[in-house]
């Protein structure tokens, strides 16, 4: 393996993971920053700023997948971006490549996508010349909330969200061609192959599970929702993706049990 010539932050996530392989796969060296310090990564803590020094020491450029939604949003995702960058302009780092999402701006009453925007207000502030990715939801996430309300007598589902789910190995693979190429402050936005209502993506999924579960579709008020039906996290004219939610729902399902089992 080459030196490391980039760190990528979250490279034990769902997104993170696959950029590494990807960059691996272009002769790239890289070093992955986790709170765990398990074989093979860096340990730190955007929550605590320790560890960042070194993790960025030698380092050309920082992919920055590593995110906390749920737990202290705004001391992980804001404020340790901004000791990361901290960090890594002090360490003479020439490109952040940061992953966000589409739409943040348009439902800005979500509070995770307020704390998405303050970070990339942060990345763009910095002195470090940045790339800034935004992304649709990944299907892992649409597949978790259908697992989620699958445990349900009926599949409970809000009215008329519209969304354009993308496979995370597209997004993975934008990424990593963004941190091989020089800093292009915002990048286009991108999306999956098909704009399509949150109770569609769920029939899909029970039709792919050949089940006969019924679908209760249920209006929610309130402005985020309705942001959600406005198509706020759509980016129809950037649909980037080509792999189908069926086709990534055939392909999760077979390597969880064997070819043609119904339930
Ligand atoms: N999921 C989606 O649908 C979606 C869509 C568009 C954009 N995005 C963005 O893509 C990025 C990655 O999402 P994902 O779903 O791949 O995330 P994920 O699987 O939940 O992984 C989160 C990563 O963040 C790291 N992390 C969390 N807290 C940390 C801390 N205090 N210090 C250092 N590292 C920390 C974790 O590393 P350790 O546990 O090893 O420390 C982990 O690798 C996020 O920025 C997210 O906003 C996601």
């Amino acid at each position: 393996m080459s030196a490391p010539e980039v760190l990528v932050t979250g490279g034990t996530g769902v997104l993170g993971q696959r950029v590494v392989e990807r960059l691996g796969a272009a002769g790239v060296g890289t070093r992955i920053l986790s709170r765990g310090g398990r074989a093979g990564t860096v340990r730190g803590d955007l929550l605590t700023g320790g560890g960042l020094d070194a993790a960025v020491r030698g380092v050309d450029t920082v992919v920055h997948c590593a995110s906390s939604p749920y737990r202290k949003p705004r001391q992980v995702d804001v404020d340790g971006t901004r000791r990361l960058l901290e960090s890594a302009a002090a360490a003479g780092v020439s490109h952040v490549v940061y992953v966000s999402i589409v739409g943040i701006d348009r439902a800005p009453s979500y509070p995770y996508y307020r704390v998405k925007l303050e970070t990339e207000r942060a990345i763009e502030g910095s002195q470090i010349p940045y790339t800034i990715l935004r992304a649709t939801q990944f299907y892992d996430l649409v597949l978790m909330a259908a697992r989620f309300l699958d445990r349900l007598p009926a599949m409970l589902v809000p009215t008329g969200f519209l969304g354009q789910p993308i496979d995370v190995g597209e997004v993975a693979d934008r990424m990593a061609g963004l941190a091989l190429s020089s800093p292009a402050g915002r990048a286009p936005d991108i999306g999956g192959p098909e704009v399509r209502t949150l109770e569609s993506a769920a029939r899909g999924y029970l039709a792919v599970l050949g089940s006969r579960k019924r679908l209760v579709a249920f209006g929610l008020p309130g402005r985020t929702a309705r942001a959600f039906r406005e198509g706020a996290l759509t980016c129809p004219e950037n649909a980037y993706g080509k792999v189908r939610w069926e086709d990534f729902l055939r392909e999760e399902l077979r390597a969880v049990r064997p070819e043609g089992a119904g339930r």
